[in-house]
């Protein structure tokens, strides 16, 4: 949409129609085509592709990318864990927050590295569904407590267990409002994971997740890399790089913006 298309009433364009324009002009700037998955449009309400050829039409001489972004930090050859930290995570100081509560805590580095990817699909990937996207992310590269417990806090988080020091949270209620029951489907979850062997690695996860961040708090990325180190199978090919189950989704956040 051009800017002289896109205004409003009183003559000015919207903030987000100023948006999509410096977008498009953005994407004449660079020397590839830059594609949005449909995904990407349905947060923005609209169900809708553009096709290779209209897309080439509008941009004649330039092929589509079919690489790294160069709008967005660039990433080494061989990309670690804690490259995605510090390159495609929009946010960390909740898991750095989490994971420090649970590491003072005194549990074990497992539980401290639950703590520490609980939410990485949140920060970087897929909000719907997290607690799964995220334990897939890490499955083949940790031990199946760890990506247990990260997949089940989706469920256990909406169910209080006091016993164990975790109440419905505030937060919830604030976000949600009092009436919000979670999808039966995430009931059946909680009810499979009670009886679970894993069930205190994933409530701990619930019982570290700091809901009201301190914006002073001191967390570093630095106090957990041994601890990645000890229990994260680094692949040797580089995070995404590799032939894992989920190479494709560290792919999908090394390359966003690739055609296909
Ligand atoms: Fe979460
Ligand atoms: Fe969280």
């Amino acid at each position: 949409m051009s800017l002289a298309h896109a205004q409003h009433s009183n003559g000015q364009p919207t903030l987000s129609e100023r948006a999509d324009a410096l977008e498009e002009h953005m994407m004449h700037e660079l020397e590839h085509i830059v594609t949005k998955s449909v995904l990407f449009g349905m947060a923005d309400g609209k169900v809708e592709m553009e096709s290779g050829p209209a897309l080439m039409a509008k941009n004649p001489g330039k092929y589509m990318l079919m690489g790294e972004d160069p709008r967005l930090p660039k990433m080494p050859e061989k990309p670690t864990l804690v490259d995605y930290f510090r390159c495609r995570f929009a946010s960390t100081s909740h898991l750095l927050q989490s994971a420090t509560h649970a590491l003072k805590g005194g549990h074990s580095e497992k539980v401290v590295l639950a703590c520490l990817l609980h939410d990485i699909a949140v920060v970087s990937f897929i909000r719907c569904d997290h607690g799964y996207w995220g334990a897939q992310m890490i499955e083949p590269y940790v031990d199946e407590e760890v990506s247990w417990a990260i997949r089940a806090h989706q469920a256990l988080r909406f169910f209080p267990d006091e016993e164990a020091g975790y109440k419905y949270p505030d937060m919830y209620v604030k976000l949600f409002g009092p009436d919000y029951r979670p999808e039966p489907y995430i009931v059946e979850e909680y009810n499979r994971a009670r009886n679970h062997k894993y069930y205190m690695t994933s409530r701990l996860i619930c019982v570290n997740d700091i809901y009201s961040f301190d914006p002073n708090a001191k967390v570093s990325l630095d106090d957990f890399v041994d601890i990645i180190g000890r229990n994260f199978k680094q692949p040797k090919e580089g995070l995404g790089l590799d032939s894992s189950p989920s190479a494709h989704m560290w792919r999908t956040m090394l390359w966003p913006s690739r055609f296909l």
